[in-house]
């Protein structure tokens, strides 16, 4: 009986494995040696294209060990803890032409080509160093438009962030902000977390032994982050850690790690600060994070969460520019005043009048949507019933109906005008909007903002909002005046009024309107 066993190419599989890295993982390969070498400090420098990294740790007692595939030669906690694969050194052959290793009494120096051959290397004594140089001669930057000289020190800032050993790079050292182990870090069952509450919680970077892991090239550098230290047995994909294995499952662990450190930061900050200055600096983490319950007892109001009637008076809809108001105001005040909500209607211009009316008395409206279930202010907001909203007038002085406005509403001038709500007191009002009339009295000017949003094809269009408000201010001069002549002259435009024309000297014009009023002739 014939028997059969796994067998391997070595040689093809070893110039197959090429493929499997890229040279971003070369240097971090060399610098993760040096960390598990237990070096103090670690020199990356590079001269043309040779790139040398130097390290003070244990050393190599026997060389083979490096050029040993799947082999590692950490000691066994190392091993197991960190799931050393025994392919870093691999990783950096592919990439460069000749590699020279000097350590402790050791030294070699060989063609890469003739190391993924296999051949024999030839190991010589030379003068003991402490630790470990590698150089590695013939390396291409692998970012065309930069030099490898740039490009290492670019990539080595990109890499160092969180490594635990100083690494200098052409004799400067390289920033390692959260290497720091001074900083508030939080324990959590997916390793250390720095929480920084500027920061979405969803906005996270991770490191695993000391290295980035998972990170989008197109992730902003400068934004705001969380930082996640792994726990060192995380296991990351073959063969060059770039990602984690089980990635979808760890990114639901990390974020459960994260937000539950994000929480706790808040809690603190909470139990540590007055509840003004609490809310003052947390409220829109504590809403943003979906952490808003926290303010659920808190006696204050973000004046944000309410509707700014300065900035956006009834009937105005630029959602895009909302502005945001600093302050606070307390619940003693919001209850003694009052707090509404408004209701919801499929158009919102059916709201108009109530607006109007809760514009008029300057009443909180609360608009911030994230409060927390048990908030107060669920309780306290009372939302306006629009049939309870009462518009009253004095003599109507003229009505018109289709004057070309963007909605088809009928103007109506009164004398004056009362918005009012059941019960409550009513206000004096410059122009209300109720259901299609648009009530005016003299004093309104041209509310464009109880007419139309003028947005069409999502582009706001001033041209037609000047000629709504045109056609109101017309038809206001109209109603107030009693002779054509006066209606005339109040429509007259400053220029022609206060400025000479020359041209139109001791002009006489005589103009005429038929039964309708239509301008028919002008002579
Ligand atoms: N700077 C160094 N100092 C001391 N020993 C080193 C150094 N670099 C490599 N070695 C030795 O060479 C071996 C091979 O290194 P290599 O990076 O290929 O594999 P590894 O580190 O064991 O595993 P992997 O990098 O795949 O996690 C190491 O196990 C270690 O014994
Ligand atoms: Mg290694």
């Amino acid at each position: 009986m014939r028997t059969i066993s796994l067998k391997t190419n070595q040689h093809r599989l070893i110039a197959n494995l090429r493929h499997a890295f890229t040279p971003r993982s070369m240097l971090g390969e060399l610098l993760q040696n040096a960390r598990r070498a237990k070096a103090k400090r670690i020199d990356v420098t590079v001269d043309g294209d040779t790139l040398t990294v130097s390290d003070n740790g244990c050393g190599i007692a026997d060389l083979q060990t490096l050029i040993f595939i799947a082999e590692s030669g950490w000691d066994e906690p190392t091993k197991s803890r960190e799931n050393a694969f025994g392919l870093g050194v691999l990783s950096t052959l592919y990439f460069a032409r000749t590699l020279s290793v000097h350590s402790g009494e050791q030294a070699f120096a060989a063609e890469t080509a003739a190391i993924i051959n296999g051949d024999d290397i030839t190991v010589h004594a030379k003068p003991p160093r402490i630790g470990t140089q590698i150089r590695l001669s013939g390396v291409q930057s692998p970012d065309p438009a930069k030099r490898l000289r740039v490009w290492v020190a670019k990539e080595l800032q990109r890499l160092c962030k969180a490594f635990p050993v100083p690494v200098f790079c052409n004799g400067a050292e390289i920033a390692r902000p959260f290497a720091d182990k001074t900083l508030p870090w939080r324990k959590t069952k997916m390793g250390k977390v720095l929480i920084d509450l500027k920061a979405s919680p969803h906005q996270w970077r991770a490191f695993l032994q000391g290295l980035p892991i998972g990170v989008k090239e197109s992730y902003n550098d400068h934004g705001w982050h969380q930082t996640v230290l792994l726990p060192d047995g995380t296991l990351a994909k073959l063969p060059d850690r770039q990602h984690l294995l089980n990635e979808e499952q760890d990114k639901r662990r990390i974020q459960a790690a994260v937000n539950t450190a994000y929480r706790e930061v808040l809690m603190e900050a909470k139990a540590s600060l007055s509840p003004e200055a609490f809310i003052t600096q947390h409220a829109r983490h504590c809403l943003d994070s979906r952490n808003a319950d926290l303010l659920n007892d808190v006696p204050f109001a973000s004046l944000n969460w309410f509707r700014d009637w300065d900035d956006e008076p009834a009937g105005f809809r630029h959602d895009w520019n909302r502005c945001y108001r600093d302050g606070l105001v307390s619940r003693k005040e919001i209850e003694a005043r009052g707090v509404w909500r408004m209701a919801a209607s499929d158009d919102e211009r059916d709201t108009f009048a109530a607006q109007v009316y809760l514009q008029a008395a300057q009443a909180f409206v609360l608009e911030e949507e994230r409060l927390a279930h048990g908030h107060w202010l669920h309780d306290a907001a009372k939302t306006v019933e629009l049939p309870r909203i009462q518009v009253r007038h004095g003599a109507i002085r003229h009505r018109s109906h289709a004057v070309g406005l963007e909605d088809a509403v009928e103007l109506v001038l009164v004398d004056s005008l009362h918005v009012g709500m059941q019960g409550l007191p009513e206000y004096v009002v410059d122009a209300i909007r109720h259901h299609d009339v648009l009530y005016l009295t003299t004093q309104a000017n041209a509310p464009t903002q109880l007419v139309s949003d003028y947005i069409f094809n999502e582009a706001y269009e001033e041209a037609a909002e000047d000629n709504d408000a045109d056609r109101i201010r017309t038809f206001i001069a109209i109603a107030c005046e009693d002779s054509p002549a006066k209606v005339l002259t109040a429509l007259l435009p400053y220029s022609l009024r206060y400025a000479g024309q020359s041209k139109l000297a001791n002009a006489k014009v005589q103009l005429r309107f038929d039964n309708e009023g239509k301008l028919i002739w002008v002579d």
